[in-house]
Parts: C-alpha cells; sequence; structure tokens
C-alpha cells in the first residue's frame, strides 16, 4: 500500500515508517518538525535502505494536505501528528484542542474529496479516565482529566460520526498504552527537548547524569522524583502498561494490513496486558544496564491514577498483533539509544 504518515519523523511514527517500508509499503510522510528534526528521515532510510518521500508541511493546513493527494495515490492515511504534553494541555487548551481536531478533519475532509477510504488514528489510555477495573477492555467507559485527553476522545467521537456517514469509510483507533524503548539500531528513539515529563525518559537522564563526573552533573536530574508511594498498588509507586515502542509500531502495521477485513470504525488496545510500578520500572534499568538510578519519594502528581494496563486480546484476536518486548528489552533498548545519542552528540 502507499501510505501517509502524518507526524511521521516523531517518536512513534518514526518505528512505524520502518515498519512499514520493511514490510514492503511506500511511505510518504508530512511532519512540520515542531517536535522532530528532519536527520530522523534519513535515519529511517537508512535503517531500510529505502526511500520516503517527505512534505515538510502542517496538517492543519488543508491547501497542502490536498496537494500532496493530487501528487500521490494513498491508499491509507496513519494520522500521528499532534501535540502531546497532558501538563501543557492544561495551560494551553485553545491551542491543543485547534491543533489537535483541526488535523484530523483535515485530512478526513481531504481523504473524502480523494476517495481515500482507510484511516489509521492514533488515540491513548488516557481515554478510559479512572478505568472501572483492570485490566481494560476496549468497551469500558470513557471519560478524560485534561485538555489533551479529551481531543483525543473528540477525535474518536468526530471519527466514529464520520463512519457512519460514509459508510465505505474505515477507520481502526489505536489506544496507546506507556510506549518506551527505542530500536536496535539506537538510530531512532524519544529524546524530548527540556525536562521529560514521562517517566523512562526522566530515568535515562537520571541515570546517565549519574555516571558523569562531579563538574558536569546536572542538578535537574541529580534524584528521580517518584510521584506518590501510597498508591492503592504492590509497592505503592504507580502501576503502568510500558509497551515497546517497535512492538507498538508493528500494530499500526497489522492495522493497515486488516483494513480488507473491517468496516466502520475498529478500536483497540496496545498493551503488553501487563502493569510494572514506578519502582519495577527503576529497578529493572538499573538491574539490566548496570547504573544507579537515584530516587526520591515527592507528593502524587495531579491527575495521576494508581495504575493502568491493558487487555490486549481482542488486537490479537482480530488483528493477529501481540507485543513481543519484555521490560528487560525496553530498559536495554533505551539506554542503549541514548548511550549513541551521548557518543554523536556529546550530551542527551
Ligand atoms: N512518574 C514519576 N516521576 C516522573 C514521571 C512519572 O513518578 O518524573 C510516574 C507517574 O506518576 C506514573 C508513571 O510514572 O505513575 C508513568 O508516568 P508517565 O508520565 O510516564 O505516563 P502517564 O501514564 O502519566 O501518561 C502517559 C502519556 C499520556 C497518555 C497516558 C496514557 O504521557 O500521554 O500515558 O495512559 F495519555
Amino acid at each position: 500500500m502507499k501510505v501517509l504518515v502524518t507526524g511521521g519523523l516523531g517518536y512513534i511514527g518514526s518505528h512505524t515508517c520502518v515498519e512499514l517500508l520493511n514490510g514492503d509499503h511506500d511511505v510518504i510522510v508530512v511532519d512540520n518538525l515542531y517536535n522532530s528534526t528532519i536527520d530522523v528521515k534519513d535515519r529511517i532510510e537508512k535503517i531500510t535502505s529505502k526511500n520516503i518521500t517527505f512534505y515538510q508541511e502542517d496538517v492543519c493546513n488543508a491547501k497542502a494536505i490536498d496537494k500532496i493527494f493530487r501528487e500521490n495515490k494513498i491508499d491509507a492515511v496513519i494520522h500521528f501528528a499532534a501535540y502531546k504534553a497532558v501538563g501543557e494541555s492544561v495551560k494551553l487548551p485553545i491551542m491543543y484542542y485547534e491543533n489537535n481536531l483541526l488535523s484530523t478533519l483535515n485530512i478526513c475532509k481531504v481523504m473524502l474529496k480523494h476517495g481515500c477510504n482507510n484511516l489509521v488514528f492514533s488515540s491513548s489510555a488516557t481515554v478510559y479516565g479512572l478505568p472501572k477495573s483492570l485490566p481494560i477492555k476496549e468497551d469500558f467507559p470513557l471519560s478524560t482529566t485534561n485538555p489533551y485527553g479529551t481531543t483525543k476522545l473528540v477525535n474518536e467521537q468526530i471519527l466514529t460520526d464520520i463512519c457512519k456517514a460514509n459508510e465505505n469509510f474505515k477507520c481502526i483507533i489505536l489506544r496507546y498504552f506507556n510506549p518506551i524503548g527505542a530500536h536496535k539500531s539506537c538510530l531512532l528513539g524519544e529524546n524530548p527537548k527540556g525536562i521529560p515529563n514521562n517517566l523512562m525518559p526522566y530515568i535515562m537522564r537520571v541515570a546517565s547524569n549519574n555516571l558523569k563526573n562531579t563538574n558536569a552533573k546536572n542538578e535537574a536530574y541529580s534524584k528521580l522524583k517518584v510521584f506518590g508511594n501510597d498508591y492503592n498498588t504492590p509497592d505503592g509507586t504507580g502501576v503502568r502498561d510500558y509497551i515497546h515502542v517497535v512492538d507498538l509500531a508493528k500494530g499500526h502495521l497489522k492495522a493497515i494490513e486488516h483494513f480488507d477485513k473491517l468496516k466502520g470504525i475498529n478500536f483497540y488496545n496496545l498493551g503488553t496486558g501487563k502493569g510494572y510500578s514506578v519502582l519495577d520500572l527503576v529497578n529493572t534499568y538499573e538491574k539490566v544496564n548496570n547504573v544507579n538510578v537515584p530516587y526520591e519519594i515527592v507528593k502524587r502528581r495531579p491527575g495521576d491514577i494508581d495504575a493502568c494496563y491493558a487487555d490486549a486480546s481482542k488486537a490479537y484476536n482480530e488483528l493477529g498483533w501481540k507485543a513481543e518486548y519484555d521490560i528487560e528489552d525496553m530498559c536495554r533498548d533505551s539506554y542503549l539509544y541514548q548511550q549513541k545519542y551521548i557518543k554523536d552528540h556529546g550530551d542527551v
């Protein structure tokens, strides 16, 4: 298939491009480089020895998207491009709603105009809010606690309505749990700008900071802050379903290869089905990589829940997908990617 990947140079998008190219699909990427860099394109091409067609455009620009569809016969779209920081979305809701909703509306409008009827949408386990029980199944009640999460939920509703109104239009909504890890080549991974919000990038910074000589140390990364140890979990720290980004990327490949068998709107959890606590992740990272991750317990982060992990059996039964990598693989690959990055760039 010829697949248009929006946000294809981002963390999950870039790993997905690799899997698509390895699966012999043609890849066209549209990315405005808001949270990515152009060298990711070269890295994808180096890993796969294949070329991608690249457009540096904003998905909110309908004319630019229309031009891409006029220049290419696109069979399916995977729509990653979106803002994704929970805390930022609370401060800048208009920016989040405008970007994350307008981009989807544009994509759908142009797809329908050009008769392209296959869309995979990046959603999140955040749409389950505070889950009624665990593991989480796709038919659980939905709710959100921040504008970022609400953009995902509203997008799901918009896509449901578009599928109802257009009988040929098919949509696969993938609800991601917590992606971590990096490509085994160490050429692709996650290295957020500024102080990371998420657990794994923070662990990585603390571990590498701790390896430095005294003068070069960065105070911000002297210790990991563990947000609360009084949750209703085995060790009191928050439990999440961490999934290797390469497994997640493979889920998108399975999705586009199943459009023939599906109709209308379809929802799938992409997780491992296993929950690990903050301290489980810290301990595994230390053990697998032989490093130290000093930490301190601080108060809870507002909006966090005790535990969240998937029942991913629907994706297995219907798409033939399941996660293959374990938590040790995820910790090792994150570390190796960062070490290579430091070697190439001098620092994180
Ligand atoms: N945590 C810490 N210290 C940190 C960062 C996180 O203790 O410095 C803890 C959190 O309290 C939580 C766990 O680590 O218990 C995971 O936190 P992350 O920020 O890594 O991930 P979240 O589960 O909060 O959120 C992620 C994505 C969201 C997405 C959600 C879906 O960031 O975009 O998963 O479940 F919506």
